[in-house]
């Protein structure tokens, strides 16, 4: 019994190395103890001969709203949308992406919406749920290094994510939960309507440009419509990845000079 706090300690350890750092509930919950899911289409099977017998498949989660449903009332919400100020309001009320029951807060955007630059993230991290502001953890403080390197601070780009809740332990959101945010963060681009977009990392960058091969793409321009005009967009490395691959930062320097240039400065 001596050990069982350094034992806690240990458990606690390896559930934060394995991302699970977000208390959703405050009982716990043995998902194998439940019944398992019942099929529609196939008559319910005889009850089993051993009562307390602990089914192989854990029940599923409480079902969000079917993700096609939650996309189309996505879409014509965020349409619904005439300033940015609305569509955040709008946000704030949406339920239909289950990321938004484990997130703290929704983390909308930071710096200035007249700015010129858009950049735009994949999902915010523990330190923007806190928050509720995106990039303000360690990427966000590499983010501000190298704006600053070319001139640029939050009062001259406007900061959104593709996602703008938490995915628990940071993990990468699903397709469906960015198919059901996607309406959001493109109405978002247009409202803001930027003369450059800066898609941070692969995922920004797959989901707004339709490009794949971050290492591949990165510095190169593309055309990105917003609804109602064509503007320049380039995927850049992402901080993050910046943080664990720092020999990457000089190709993410030569991308912000490349920004700067395209600003005319
Ligand atoms: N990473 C992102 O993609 N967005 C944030 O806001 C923070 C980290």
């Amino acid at each position: 019994m001596a050990d069982a706090p350094a034992s806690a300690r240990q458990l606690l350890d390896f559930y934060l190395e394995a991302g699970a750092d977000a208390l959703i509930g405050e009982e716990p919950v043995d998902r194998f103890a439940e019944p398992a899911p019942v099929s529609r289409t196939v008559p319910a099977a005889p009850a089993p001969s051993k009562p307390d017998r602990v089914p192989l498949v854990p029940a599923a989660a409480p079902a969000p709203a079917a993700p096609d449903a939650a996309a189309t009332e996505a879409r014509e919400a965020a349409r619904s949308a005439r300033t940015l100020d609305e569509l955040r309001a709008i946000l704030e009320r949406f339920d239909g992406c289950a990321l938004k029951a484990t997130a703290s807060r929704l983390v909308f955007s930071d710096g200035n919406p007249d700015a010129r630059v858009m950049l735009v993230g994949e999902a915010p991290g523990r330190d923007e749920d806190i928050e509720g502001v995106p990039f303000v953890g360690r990427s966000g403080k590499l983010l501000d290094l190298m704006l600053a390197a070319v001139g640029l601070d939050r009062s001259s780009v406007y900061i959104a994510n593709v996602v703008p809740w938490r995915p628990p332990g940071n993990r990468t959101p699903t397709p469906q939960e960015t198919q059901i945010c996607l309406p959001f963060i493109t109405r978002q681009i247009e409202l803001a309507d930027p003369d450059i977009l800066v898609c941070l990392g692969g995922p920004s960058a797959q989901t707004l440009l339709g490009q794949s091969g971050i290492t591949k793409i990165r510095g190169r321009w593309f055309n990105y419509t917003t609804g109602t005009r064509e503007i320049r967009a380039m995927p850049t490395f992402h901080p993050a990845f910046l943080l664990r691959s720092p020999l990457q930062k000089r190709f993410a320097w030569r991308d912000f000079l490349a920004i700067k240039k395209a600003l005319g400065g």
